[in-house]
Parts: C-alpha cells; sequence; structure tokens
C-alpha cells in the first residue's frame, strides 16, 4: 500500500523523525482557518499517490488564509497524471536553507537494503541521476546490522549532509524497519535556517504482505481518497492500476500484460499515445470477470479504446471469446468504445470464430499482438 504524503508524515512523526504535521482538508473554504491556525504562510499540496506533485501546479505557496482558500481551490480537482486531487495539505511555509533526497529501499538483486542520498533533492532525483550521477550516494545496509550510529554516519558522510541529520537518518531506518516498508523516501529532506533538519515530503509504501502485523496501517487504506477506479476494481477482486493514457488495456497473466503496455506504448510513440491502466484478469476469464474488467475500463473517461490481449491456456481462447461477446450484451450501452482484440494459444480459431459470428460493430480481431497494438493506439489517438 502506498501512502499520501500527510499519512506517511503521521508516520515518521511516531517514530521521531521531525516533521510539520499541518492540516488536511477537502474543501477549499476551509482552508483560510486552518492557514490562519497555522500562522498564516502557509503551502498548499495536492495529495495523490503520483510523483512530479509541484511541477505538476499540485505544490503552491499562500502568503495569506485567503490567498490559501484560492490556491486551494485552484488544487482540488486538478488532474495529476491520471489522478483527481480530493484532499490538499496545509503545512506551514518553511524556512528552507537547503534541500536534500533520502530514501530507503529494498535491493532485492544484492538481497540488501539500499540507502540513497543526495543533497540535490528537491528537484527530480531520476535527472540528478543522468545529469550528475557522482551527487548521488548509495550505501548498502546489511539487513542483519541495519542502521546503526555507525552506519549513519557513513551514510551522512556519503551524502554529504550535516552531522544533525544523522539521528534523522536512524529514525527513518526506524520508520522502514518497524513499520515494515518496502520504501520509505523523503524529497526533500531540508535544513532549516537554524541548522535542523526537517522531512518536507514523505513517499512510504508499506509492504502488505506484513499487513497481518500492523491491524492499524488498516485506518491508511483510506477507499474515499483512493482513485474511484482502483477502489471499484478492488472490490471486485480485480488487478488494477490506474495509468494516465488512453488505451484501456485487459490481457490475463501479469506478464503479459505488462508486455502489452510495452508494446501499446511503443506503437503510440509518435502519437503521445499511452497507456490508461494496467488489468489481468487473472487465469479464468469467464463472462462475468471479463464484464467487470470492461466495465471498470470503460468508465474511465480518459479511455478512448481498449486492448484485451489473452493467451488461452487453462481457459481456453473459445471461453474467453464467449466471455467478451456476453460482457458487450451485459454492458450494453455503455461499452460505447472500439475494442481490439487479439487472442491465441488453445482453441484460437474457435475463439475467432466465436468473436466473427457475433460480429460485434465495436469489435476488431487483429492476428498479432502487434497488429493489435497498432490498431489500438491509433483508436486512442
Ligand atoms: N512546507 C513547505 N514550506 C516551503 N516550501 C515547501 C514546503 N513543502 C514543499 N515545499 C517546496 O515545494 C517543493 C515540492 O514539494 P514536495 O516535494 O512536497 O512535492 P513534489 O516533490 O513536487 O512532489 P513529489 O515528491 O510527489 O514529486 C519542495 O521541493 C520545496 O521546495
Ligand atoms: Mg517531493
Amino acid at each position: 500500500m502506498d501512502l499520501m504524503e500527510y499519512q506517511a508524515k503521521e508516520l515518521f512523526a511516531r517514530h521521531g523523525v521531525p516533521v510539520t504535521l499541518g492540516r488536511v482538508i477537502e474543501d477549499a473554504a476551509d482552508a483560510a482557518a486552518a492557514a490562519a491556525d497555522l500562522g498564516g504562510r502557509v503551502v498548499v499540496k495536492a495529495q495523490v499517490k503520483t510523483g512530479g506533485r509541484g511541477k505538476a501546479g499540485g505544490v503552491k505557496l499562500a502568503a495569506t488564509p485567503d490567498e490559501a482558500v484560492a490556491k486551494a481551490g485552484e488544487i482540488l480537482g486538478m488532474d495529476i497524471k491520471g489522478h483527481t486531487v480530493r484532499r490538499v495539505l496545509l503545512a506551514p511555509a518553511a524556512d528552507i536553507a537547503e534541500e536534500y533526497y533520502f530514501s530507503f529501499l529494498i535491493d532485492r538483486a544484492n538481497r540488501e537494503y539500499l540507502c540513497i542520498a543526495s543533497t540535490e533533492g528537491g528537484v527530480e532525483i531520476e535527472e540528478v541521476a543522468h545529469t550528475d550521477p557522482d551527487a548521488i550516494a548509495k550505501v548498502t545496509i546489511d539487513p542483519v546490522v541495519g542502521v546503526d550510529e555507525s552506519k549513519a554516519a557513513e551514510i551522512v558522510t556519503a551524502a554529504g549532509f550535516p552531522d544533525a541529520a544523522a539521528p534523522v537518518v536512524q529514525r527513518l531506518w526506524e520508520v522502514f524497519i518497524a513499520e515494515d516498508a518496502s520504501l520509505v523516501e523523503v524529497n526533500p529532506l531540508v535544513k532549516l535556517g537554524d541548522g535542523s533538519l526537517e522531512a518536507l515530503d514523505g513517499k512510504v509504501t508499506l509492504d502488505d504482505n506484513a499487513a497481518y502485523r500492523h491491524p492499524e496501517h488498516a485506518d491508511f487504506d483510506d477507499q474515499a481518497a483512493a482513485d474511484p477506479l482502483e477502489a471499484a476494481a478492488q472490490a471486485k477482486g480485480l488487478n488494477y492500476v490506474k495509468l494516465d493514457g488512453s488505451v484501456g488495456i485487459i490481457g490475463n497473466g501479469a506478464g503479459l500484460v505488462m508486455s502489452t503496455l510495452d508494446v501499446v506504448a511503443y506503437a503510440g510513440t509518435s502519437d503521445g499515445v499511452r497507456p490508461a491502466n494496467f488489468l489481468d484478469i487473472g487465469g479464468g476469464a469467464s463472462a462475468e470477470v471479463m464484464a467487470n474488467g470492461l466495465g471498470i475500463i470503460l468508465s474511465d473517461p480518459q479511455v478512448k479504446s481498449v486492448f484485451v490481449n489473452v493467451f488461452g491456456g487453462i481457459t481456453a481462447c473459445d471461453a474467453v471469446a464467449n466471455g467478451i461477446v456476453q460482457a458487450l450484451e451485459l454492458l450494453g450501452d455503455q461499452a460505447g468504445k472500439p475494442l481490439v482484440v487479439r487472442l491465441d494459444g488453445n482453441n484460437v480459431d474457435a475463439g475467432r470464430k466465436i468473436l466473427a459470428k457475433a460480429n460485434h460493430p465495436l469489435v476488431t480481431v487483429a492476428d498479432t499482438m502487434d497488429d493489435a497494438a497498432a490498431l489500438a493506439a491509433a483508436k486512442g489517438a
């Protein structure tokens, strides 16, 4: 589970990481009182589970409570990479001297933990990694030893942080381990005018496999704040992730769906057409599952075309084809967008015959995955 910034900061506070919690509001009118309580000069920050909020105009400074209302009004309802802003965080404007990047994550390839830290924080760390790779320190962490005082000192020295950062590094490690996180990222971790440090932003991914150890984390799993489509998909047991493009994707098996995202992105390169979602309907592509999946994807207003890419295995292509036909019947007028279907594998001929016989005006059957991607991308432009 990914946390929003204000939730990550709540978690940080529980472990003694210096943060200012601020106020979360959903109605711009509430910004005046909240800003006044926080001292007048505040930063209004979109709370969405995606990065690059600042660049997208989702982080704005407000000098007065009235301005806070105006900025909150601008940011609430904004779309950031396909995520609608339903909440904003108001935080007192900090007196920033320097902005750093800091993260703990799992280095799966080396079976270790990794700390990535840089004094070139605030901006996109990916950019720094390209233009100035030496400015980024990577310190591996032995999972058995963890981050003790000497490791924290090593990290601070490698990164070029002030000494005052060492205890903060240890507190962040405590968050990472005690909360069973797979990512703890702070960008920016700032040095304030008085030399003290504060986490001004926070991104935390909690490991769902450890959820049973943390019943209190359930409070973070806030359906109201989640993307409504993701919430609907979760309720139906579908493996769905919303993305920001216009081509809806349905496939069976996570690997096939991921390659489908790749071929669609490749086919759409020249027109800037990209996948709208990840949706794996798993092994048993029954009519009901297909209808649920199509229903979710077609109700996304950003979707202009849908690519159904199924490889028949235990559930053969004829069953999948029947599933598609019945799903379209179930959906009726709701199914108002072009569908490109690619079937292959077990009983493919029977499957294609079923689709040809149904002759649904919205459905085009493509022979290969690349043909289907090109068609779906063209229809999604
Ligand atoms: N409380 C604050 N006071 C002053 N400036 C702030 C405050 N919070 C954020 N900022 C400024 O806004 C910039 C962007 O804020 P933040 O890091 O929270 O969002 P972001 O990086 O754009 O979002 P994301 O991390 O999701 O990409 C910071 O680098 C910092 O310069
Ligand atoms: Mg940030």
